[in-house]
């Protein structure tokens, strides 16, 4: 019979106990798919006495992962333990050093030492694959790597963080407002351990800077990434939006330009038809745009037990194969070190500005957005709230330093109450 793969797995949560139940329960489905029998050696997780609701007998215990990764016993060096430093950082280390190969699902670990990684496996003949860390069940690394590897990649663009995308999408549908929603989400615990990882667009953002690497052959450059979160979108921003044809989305997206790599994680407004604009609650999606294949959309799950164990055997089942694919798509040696574009691409902007109620108010912001060279597209003055009035301006196309002058002017015209909102447009 054909040797056995054999597994260790360092993380034994949600994530971790659905990778052992696949193992288990569909034993003959991936041996047949991988060609050879799939099994376990040995875990390692914090609490061995937990009830993970799946039986672990006949595996070895080891306390510690990087004790896990280098057992004579493991073929494969199954990371699910988090964290861009710390044990899994030191395990997967261990793990490429001995020549064993890596599966992860960790974005944070790849996002900051994605490049070190790649080129510790190719030192030692191992390979490092990463399907779990982006979009959770869609298999969009392995669509940029290999389906895609034909085509020179224009653009990419997705929804990566599903628990901003149920937040912005309650908010809208039920009109709770930001604290509501994020206390909603919280109570049916989607949020990370540290909240701002989803929010912040941190989680996000490192799961572009990831897609960045493959699609456009570049190391990864998480630091590079512009980075905005949801915590300043209002309910009456995304009111706004709804009544102009827009739906309000945290949308990555990524491209190469004359200027330099572009990366941004940001909250944009889309068109509510297109298919990034009809992506409710905490389901994900990604755009990848090539010169050959034209636009591809990818819509799926982004988290979870089942989608994320989905994708960490779909990596496993090819290793079992022998299928043997550089980490970020071709050599690491051959990644170049990309110029950050200092500017994004020049795009409409919707404002939304709190207008005192005196003659010649709106002639001074239009005076202002003008002198800074931004020009006005669409208008709205809603009724009066005793002094003030909200003003809504969608903006012909722009660089966002234009903006960003006309912005600042503001200030001094005296007659925009507090601070206006500025939300990029993106043409999908
Ligand atoms: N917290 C992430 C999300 C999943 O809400 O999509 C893990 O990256």
């Amino acid at each position: 019979m054909t040797e056995p793969l054999r597994l260790g797995i360092a993380g034994l949560g949600t994530v971790g106990a659905g990778v052992v139940k696949i193992v288990r329960q569909k034993a003959a489905l991936i041996a047949a798919r991988g060609g050879r029998p799939i099994t376990i050696s040995a875990v390692c997780a914090r609490n061995r006495a937990k009830d993970r609701g799946v039986s672990l007998d006949g595996y070895a215990w080891e306390d510690d992962p990087v004790a896990l990764a280098q057992r004579d016993d493991v073929d494969v060096f199954v990371e699910l333990v988090g964290g861009s430093d710390g044990p899994a950082k030191a395990a997967t280390e261990a793990a490429l050093r001995a020549g064993k190969d890596v599966v992860t699902a960790n974005k944070a670990l790849l996002a900051h030492h994605g490049q070190a990684l790649a080129e510790a496996a190719e030192a030692g003949g191992a390979v490092l694959r990463f399907e779990a860390a982006v979009a959770g069940g869609i298999p969009v690394v392995k669509a940029l790597t290999e389906g895609l590897a034909g085509n020179e990649i224009t653009r990419v663009m997705g929804v990566m963080n599903g628990t901003c995308n149920y937040i912005l999408t309650r908010m809208e549908s039920a009109g709770l407002t930001y604290d509501q929603a994020f206390a909603e989400a919280d109570g049916l615990g989607y949020l990370e351990a540290d909240p701002n990882l989803d929010v912040g667009g941190i989680d996000a953002g490192h799961k572009l800077s990831l897609l960045a690497s493959i699609a456009f052959g570049t190391q990864v450059a998480f630091d590079a990434v512009e980075l905005e979160g949801i915590g300043r979108v209002s309910i009456e921003d995304i009111r706004q939006a709804a009544d102009m044809g827009y739906k309000v989305k945290l949308l990555g997206v990524c491209r190469m330009t004359g200027r330099g790599l572009e990366q941004r994680m940001s909250p944009c407004l889309v068109p509510a038809t297109s298919p990034l604009g009809q992506l409710d609650g905490g389901t994900n999606m990604v755009v990848i745009e090539g010169d050959q294949v034209g636009q591809i959309v990818l819509r799926g799950p982004g988290a979870g037990e089942g989608p994320t164990a989905s994708a960490v055997m779909g990596d496993v089942i090819d290793i079992a194969r022998g299928t043997r694919i550089s980490t970020f798509g071709q050599p690491a040696a051959t990644l170049d070190k990309a110029t950050p574009a200092q500017t994004a691409t020049p795009a409409p902007y919707y404002l939304r500005l709190m207008l005192l109620d005196k003659p010649g108010a709106l002639a001074k912001v239009a005076a202002v957005l003008g002198e800074a060279g931004v020009s006005i597209n669409r208008m709205r003055q809603r009724s009066h709230d005793q002094n003030t009035a909200p003003v809504l301006i969608v903006t012909h196309k722009t660089t966002r330093a234009a903006l960003d002058t006309a912005l600042a002017a503001m200030v001094g015209t005296q007659v925009v109450e507090g601070e206006p909102v500025a939300l990029r447009i993106e043409q999908v």
